[in-house]
C-alpha cells in the first residue's frame, strides 16, 4: 500500500510534524505513514497516533509516484536515509536536516529527484515554528508549493535560496536559545532585586508572551514600540544606556554570525 506522505525518523521533528499535519487536515491518518527504526519509539508513535501507518523500514510498496517523503533523522543518519529513498523510488524529498545540501542528498539518487531543504526552528513544536525552504536543482514551484504547506501546518514558512540557509541557522535556528538566555538573565535579574523566583517568572515571561503578541498584532516596529515605552529621562531609557553601553547589540551581531559560520563550518 502506497502513502500520500511518508515521514522518515519520528523522533521529536518527525512526530511534531505528523501531528501539525493531522491537526490541519492536510491528510487523513491512513494516507500518513511514519517509518522509525526505534522499536520503543515505535510503540510511542503507534500509541499516538491512530490509523497512522508507523513502520520499521520504507518498503518499495509504500511509494507510489505521489508520494512525498519528509526526511527528519539526525544529520549523521540523513544520507544513509536518503539512500534508502533512493532504492525505493522517491520522487519528491523535504528535508528538515541540519547542515545537509541539497546536493548532497540528490547525489544519493540516481536520477532527478526534488529537494527542498528547510530549516526549521523548536517553536514547530507546539505549531508555532518560523521555517525557511530551499529548492534544489530540480524543484518547480509545485514542490515548493508543497514543501510550504507541510511546514505551514506547524508555523509559518519563509522561502529563500540555499545560499541563505547558514543565516537563517544562525538567525531563527538559533534564535529560540538566544531569547531563553534572555528570559532566564532577566528572571535572575528580578530575584536581585529582591522578588522572588517565582513572581520574577511569572513578570519576565508574561510580559515576554504579551510582547510578542504586541509585535505581531499591531504590526508596528520594534522601534516604534520600544520608544513607547521610553520616556525622556526615564526608567526604561536608564535601562537601555546600560544595555547599549554593554553592547549587547553589537553582541546579538557577533552571536548571528558565529552561528551561520558554524553552520557554514559543518555542511562542508
Ligand atoms: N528538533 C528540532 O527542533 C530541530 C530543528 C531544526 C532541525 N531539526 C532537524 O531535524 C532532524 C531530526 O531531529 P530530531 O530532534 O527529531 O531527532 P530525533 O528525535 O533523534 O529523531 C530522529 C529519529 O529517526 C530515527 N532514525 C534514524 N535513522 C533512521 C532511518 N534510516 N529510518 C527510520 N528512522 C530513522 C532515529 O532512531 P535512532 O534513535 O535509533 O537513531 C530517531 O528516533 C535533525 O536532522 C535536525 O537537524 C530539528
Amino acid at each position: 500500500m502506497s502513502f500520500e506522505l511518508i515521514i522518515v525518523g519520528g523522533g521529536r521533528m518527525g512526530s511534531a510534524l505528523a501531528e501539525g499535519l493531522l491537526s490541519a487536515r492536510w491528510c487523513e491518518p491512513g494516507q500518513l505513514a511514519i517509518v522509525e527504526r526505534s522499536r520503543e519509539q515505535r510503540e510511542v508513535l503507534t500509541e499516538g497516533f491512530t490509523g497512522v501507518a508507523v513502520l520499521a523500514s520504507l518498503e518499495l510498496g509504500h511509494v507510489g509516484p505521489g508520494t512525498g517523503i519528509v526526511l527528519c533523522v539526525k544529520p549523521d543518519h540523513a544520507e544513509g536515509a536518503a539512500r534508502l529513498c533512493a532504492a525505493v523510488g522517491v520522487t519528491r524529498l523535504l528535508s528538515v536536516v541540519a547542515g545537509l545540501s541539497t546536493a548532497r542528498i540528490e547525489a544519493a539518487f540516481a536520477g532527478p529527484v526534488a529537494v527542498v531543504r528547510s530549516m526549521p526552528n523548536t517553536p514547530v513544536l507546539v505549531r508555532k515554528g518560523v521555517s525557511a525552504i530551499a529548492g534544489g536543482s530540480h524543484v518547480t514551484a509545485g514542490d515548493l508549493d508543497w514543501a510550504e504547506s507541510i511546514l505551514g501546518a506547524v508555523g509559518t514558512v519563509v522561502r529563500v535560496t540555499e545560499k541563505n540557509i547558514d543565516a537563517v541557522t544562525g538567525l531563527s535556528g538559533s534564535m529560540p536559545a538566544y531569547l531563553f538566555l534572555v528570559v532566564e538573565s532577566l528572571i535572575d535579574a528580578g530575584v536581585h532585586q529582591g522578588l522572588s523566583r517565582d513572581v520574577s517568572r511569572q513578570l519576565v515571561i508574561g510580559t515576554f508572551e504579551g510582547s510578542a503578541a504586541l509585535l505581531v498584532q499591531t504590526g508596528e516596529s520594534p522601534e516604534e514600540l520600544r520608544a513607547q515605552v521610553t520616556s525622556p529621562g526615564g526608567t526604561t531609557a536608564a535601562g537601555l544606556r546600560m544595555l547599549e553601553g554593554r553592547a549587547v547589540r553589537a553582541a546579538f551581531l557577533e552571536a548571528v554570525a558565529a552561528a551561520a559560520e558554524r553552520s557554514r563550518q559543518l555542511g562542508r
